[in-house]
């Protein structure tokens, strides 16, 4: 193996697919996943339960470099964990997104953040989900993807994501949503989203979960990252996903 200690980027917008890629591609790989949208999401809503203003730049870094936050692996990606209490499912609303989006601009909190991202690249392997880990967070990493889908389809994904958790929502409002998170996440100073110069870019919008897994999985085969192909470990459900 080339790398001691490789790190396979996953950028994009939100709803392009990025988590579940990611969480297939740590389990074929039995690598680490490093979820940076949720280190996003548990500052802003540590900060929405002690009334802290969100754009009160010190008190949210502040929040941001103290912050005792742990990930625990499980069944579907992983599940976070703030001062001993699950936070996962107050993270992962719509609210929390938009939040996550307001916090993510401020510079000092990037900068708060930076390191204890760059701390999670350890042997065997990573697998970090974001919006700049091929830009800024680890811009030497041997592969990044910068995985994308139309705005319409991200919407819908998301209502079915929503649906299936027996939530009610409009699709219109999502894809407004969608559109406004991306604009604040493509316009911002610092770390805005865009792809790496060397990132390959991938249009999910007419591709299933599987079939982004499997080109992403012969990438990184063909680059070396595993010694031994046959170290993939591809559940065929993973590798058929829609
Ligand atoms: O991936 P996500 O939806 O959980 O991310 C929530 C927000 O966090 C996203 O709108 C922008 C921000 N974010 C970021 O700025 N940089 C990252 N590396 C990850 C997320």
């Amino acid at each position: 193996m080339t790398h001691p200690s490789p790190v396979i980027c996953v950028d994009g917008p939100s709803g392009a697919g990025k988590g579940t890629l990611s969480q297939h591609l740590a389990k074929a790989f039995g690598w680490h996943l490093l979820d940076s949208g949720a280190l996003y999401r548990v500052v802003g809503f540590a900060c929405r339960c002690q009334a802290i203003a969100l754009e009160d730049s010190d008190a949210v870094a502040d929040i941001a470099r103290t912050l005792d936050v742990t990930f625990r692996p499980a069944d579907a990606g992983v599940r976070v964990w703030v001062a001993g209490e699950d936070v996962t499912s107050g993270i992962r609303t719509e609210e929390g997104g938009r939040d996550a989006s307001t916090v993510a601009a401020l510079p000092a909190v990037r900068k708060a953040l930076l390191l204890r991202q760059q701390e999670l690249a350890r042997p065997p392997g990573l697998v970090a989900d974001g919006r700049d880990m091929g830009t800024v967070v680890f811009p030497d990493a041997p592969l990044k993807i910068f995985l994308t889908a139309s705005d319409q389809a991200r919407a819908e994904r998301r209502f079915h994501q929503l649906q299936g958790m027996g939530e009610s929502v409009s699709l219109a409002r999502l894809l407004t949503d969608i559109q406004e998170r991306d604009a604040r996440d493509q316009s911002r100073t610092v770390s805005p989203l865009v792809p790496a110069e060397d990132a390959i870019v991938i249009d999910s919008t007419m591709l299933s979960a599987g079939e982004v897994l499997q080109a992403v999985c012969e990438l990184a085969v063909s680059r070396e990252l595993l010694s031994d192909a046959s170290e993939l470990r591809l559940d065929p459900a993973d590798a058929s996903g829609q």
